[in-house]
């Protein structure tokens, strides 16, 4: 096509002279629009991705990666040394020693001035048992619930340990409790919600006449113990929008009750959280990170129970 003169009319029927009009962009090579307003730019620009701050990069999921070995490698050793006769303020010490020895921190010593390496919660008590000179008895139920920080970042994970002998209702409380933290596991994919993981857990509690805590939750995990989101075992239409997308860590830990999902929390102690009606309550932890291609355990221990376990 042949350029019209500058003063000539334009090719684009506008009736405008062709140097007031197309001359310019004919020029740059292009008859495009001009660029949109900005205003009109912004609005159609992707939405910034929500909670970016929770989202690791590499390095942050090895880090992580790295914290939940760990983690795990401690309850792998704590594990066999829960026996009739020892006391709970043992365990911690072995927690403490284990986790300097190799160069890391306990998370729970001094966090909002809780006082041990560890939380030992025994039979009706739910969780953050404080440990100190109790006696483990054949027929106890104890939750061991280690954190440690290592190079800045969280590995969090909990697991209940049958003592010695005990009765098929209590073995079966802790089984079913274990397969509550893995179809929470389960339920919970890339770009999925919070939600998702409440629904799967209380289904099968409730299925087995058993009740969820309410009153505690998982939660957010990297370089602070605790952060968003909040990690409801019970479909919380609140929380549970929060829609979880690769690169997040959180922990799922269910609290799995006998009796009423009720909880008292101690007047002297302001720590030792207890069931309202005195049942035992069982639970499992596990630290996750969720990946492009689903979540991925980061505290799966060599020697634990696994899925499917049956005490
Ligand atoms: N480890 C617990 C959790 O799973 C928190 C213990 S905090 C403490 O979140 F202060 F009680 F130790
Ligand atoms: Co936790
Ligand atoms: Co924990």
């Amino acid at each position: 096509m042949s350029r019209p003169g500058r003063n000539d009319p334009c090719w684009c029927g506008s009736e405008r002279k062709y140097k007031k009009c197309h001359l310019l962009s004919d020029d740059a090579g292009t008859t495009a629009p001009p660029a949109p307003a900005l205003s009109q730019r912004v609005a159609t620009r992707p939405a910034p991705t929500k909670n970016a701050h929770l989202i690791l990069d590499e390095a942050g999921r090895q880090g992580m990666r790295a914290a939940g070995r760990f983690n795990a490698e401690l309850m792998d050793y704590i594990r066999p040394l829960v026996l009739p006769g020892v006391r709970t303020d043992e365990l911690d010490r072995l927690v403490h020693e284990y986790t300097i020895d190799h160069g890391h921190i306990p998370a729970t010593l001094g966090y909002h001035d809780f006082p041990k390496s560890c939380c030992t919660s025994v039979n009706e008590v739910v969780c953050h048992g404080i440990p100190d000179g109790q006696v483990l008895r054949e027929g106890d139920a104890i939750n061991v619930d280690l954190t440690t920080i290592v190079d800045g970042w969280f590995g969090d994970q909990s697991e209940t340990i049958l003592v010695g002998e005990t009765t098929e209702t209590l073995r079966n409380l802790v089984s079913e409790t274990l397969e509550c933290l893995h179809l929470g596991i389960a339920a919970i994919k890339p770009g999925g919600r919070i939600i998702d993981i409440g629904h799967a857990i209380a289904r099968h509690a409730h299925a087995h006449q058993y009740s969820v805590v309410r009153d505690y939750q998982g939660h957010g995990i990297g370089r602070k113990f605790h952060q968003d989101p909040g990690v409801p075992h019970f479909p919380d239409h609140e929380l549970g929008q929060f829609v979880v997308q690769p690169g997040m860590c959180f922990t799922i830990e269910p609290m799995i009750n006998l009796g009423s999902h009720r909880t008292v929390l101690d007047k002297h102690d302001g720590w030792t959280v207890r069931t309202a009606d005195g049942k035992i309550s069982a639970q499992f932890e596990h630290t996750l990170l969720m990946t492009e291609d689903g979540p991925e355990i980061l505290t799966l221990t060599q020697n634990g129970p696994q899925r499917g376990h049956r005490f």
